[in-house]
């Protein structure tokens, strides 16, 4: 057994802030089931939304925040997540994050950072750092987690499932009061699976968009934290609310990559295969409308034409802009043949990123005692029905720093007697194909039963058949030696069905969820989360 204070499952930007804010006050062990950098953290390119303009405030992010998230989001989380912007934005220039500056000079301050915009922003208001923020934030936050002697650090080393009563008590039934004493965690290089014994737990294990075949995430977004604190009890949230990223690369072999709403922020224009524009034809905003909207009508769109990809095209936006700004974009364009500098970009929109997750406050308490829950993961009320573009960064930033000064990290927890994981001798290698052939289905299943535009009867049979996949993929895992592929695809069917669940309790079309036997917003009813 591996004992801790605190526990940290996750290593994108949440898990990093908590872990090296907890450090002051006890031992932590970090694990992540790939390397430390494979995140969605990583691959973030746009930027992070906070005031930092004299002429925007904190009102306007705040109207902007609610507008996008179809007016589900609270406001009281969104001014206090808002509020906390700037402060934060300068705590990762303190650690090292080098945003990038209008004049090119590197400082500590925040007045010369070059803001970018994106869709449903009516101000520049992105700090960003070329189009690899992400990347830049997790190499600061690596550096300082590295360097910290109170963190260890296990990378390939998966979380199975939380240790709560759940393994204690022997025949429970429903179990009130759930806590939390750490996690049941698999080395991947062994398949050995060790207690992780501590007095918090953190979940930070980002999103779930992986359950979509056509997705912007890393490889890691399977759902696991949100599956885990399901099975332990805890309540999930607006897990309908699945947000498509307009812009993924589109090519035949369906690789994609995100091309990121900043090049729109810049003037890139939208175009179907004729070169036509028509995204005024549904948003005053045009290209930079919120994201639901503008996933929706290039869906529209494309449906309609029986194309399979339209353009983005960024032609006009001045070659020294695209260079300075995208570099990334242009290398991985030119990987395809595509110079972007001259010609447009083939893309279609992907799944990107969870909106719902394990219902959590603003300091990440969720509902089982020692169990915080940050980033991705996580649904604290700031997106509401749809995310506005870069405001997640900014959560994950705040909530995990949030839950890293609570008081609560503190309090001396009385550990029960821990059982060792009951780890089979068998694994049936026969049916290893319930596992590969089961994980491409769900993927398929959701892209086209569970996308940007819905209908009740397809959701119910997607219903049905995901039941069965998860069926037997349960049955396998309960009589296997357990391995990490056979756990992520069990969570994917957990998250698949939650997704589809969701879908069908809310009977009215808001933000991210759009269905097409219910195509209006019925405030009168549904300005309510949605609770499984
Ligand atoms: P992640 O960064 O995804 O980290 C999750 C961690 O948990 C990983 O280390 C993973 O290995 C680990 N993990 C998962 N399951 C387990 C397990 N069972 N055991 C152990 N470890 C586990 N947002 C913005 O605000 N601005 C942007 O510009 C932006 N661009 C984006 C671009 C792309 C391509 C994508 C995919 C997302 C983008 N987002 C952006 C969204 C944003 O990046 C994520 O929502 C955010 O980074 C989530 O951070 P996180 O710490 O919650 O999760
Ligand atoms: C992007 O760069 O377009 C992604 C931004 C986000 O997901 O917030």
């Amino acid at each position: 057994m591996k004992d801790y204070d605190f526990l940290v499952i996750g290593s994108g930007i949440a898990g990093l802030v908590y872990a090296l804010q907890v450090a002051r006050c006890g031992k932590v062990a970090i694990v992540t089931k790939s390397s430390l950098l494979e995140c969605n953290t990583a691959y973030a390119q746009g930027g992070i939304a906070a005031v930092l303009d004299a002429h925007d405030s904190f009102e306007q992010h705040l109207q902007d925040t609610l507008k996008a998230g179809a007016d589900l989001g609270k406001k009281e989380v969104i001014r206090a997540v808002i509020e906390q912007g700037p402060k934060l934005i300068q705590y990762l220039v303190d650690m090292g994050t080098d945003f990038t500056r209008e004049d090119g000079h590197y400082d500590q301050k925040l007045e010369n950072l070059s803001l970018t915009r994106e869709g449903g922003h009516s101000h520049r208001r992105v700090a960003y750092a070329a189009d690899s923020t992400g990347r830049k934030i997790m190499e600061s936050l690596v550096v300082q987690c590295t360097k910290c002697p109170q963190i260890d650090i296990y990378e390939k080393h998966i979380a199975i499932d939380l240790i709560t009563q759940h393994h204690i008590m022997q025949n429970h039934g429903f179990i009130p009061g759930i806590s939390c004493w750490g996690a049941y965690v698999m080395d991947n290089a062994t398949n050995e699976v060790e207690i992780f014994r501590s007095r918090k737990t953190m979940l930070a294990t980002g999103g779930a968009a992986r359950i979509f075949g056509h997705n912007t995430n890393s490889v890691v977004a399977t759902g696991d934290g949100m599956a885990m604190a399901r099975l332990a009890g805890a309540r999930l949230v607006n897990m309908e609310f699945v947000q498509f990223h307009p812009t993924s690369f589109y090519s035949p072999s369906g690789e994609t990559f995100l091309i990121t709403e900043a090049l729109r922020g810049e003037g890139a224009i939208l175009r179907l295969a004729d070169g036509s524009e028509f995204m005024h034809n549904y948003h005053p905003q045009g290209c930079l409308a919120p994201r639901d909207v503008v996933s929706r009508a290039i869906d529209t769109e494309l449906k309609k034409r029986g194309d399979k990809f339209c353009y983005l095209d960024a032609t006009a936006v001045p070659k020294d802009i695209l260079l300075k700004h995208f570099p990334n974009i242009d290398e991985k364009c030119r990987q395809y043949g595509i110079d972007f500098i001259v010609e447009p970009i083939p893309i279609t929109p992907a799944a990107h990123y969870f909106c719902g997750g394990i219902l959590a406050t603003i300091n990440g308490i969720t509902d089982i005692k020692n169990l915080f829950a940050a980033g991705e993961v996580a649904c604290s009320g700031l997106h509401g029905a749809n995310r506005l573009a870069s405001n997640s960064l900014l959560e994950s930033l705040v909530i995990a720093f949030n839950a890293g000064n609570h008081p609560s990290n503190l309090d001396d927890v009385d550990f029960p007697q821990i059982p060792p994981w009951r780890q089979l001798d068998v694994f049936n290698e026969n049916e290893w194909v319930i596992i590969s052939h089961n994980r491409e289905i769900i993927g398929t299943i959701m892209n086209g039963y569970v996308g940007i535009i819905r209908n009740r009867r397809l959701l119910k049979y997607a219903l049905q058949r995901m039941e069965n996949i998860y069926n037997e993929i349960n049955n396998f895992y309960q009589h296997n030696a357990v391995r990490p592929e056979v756990v992520e695809t069990r969570n994917m069917a957990i998250i698949a069905i939650a997704v589809i669940r969701s879908a069908l309790i809310r009977k009215e079309s808001r933000g991210a969820h759009y269905v097409v036997d219910y195509p209006e917003r019925d405030d009168a009813q549904y300005l309510i989360d949605t609770i499984l």
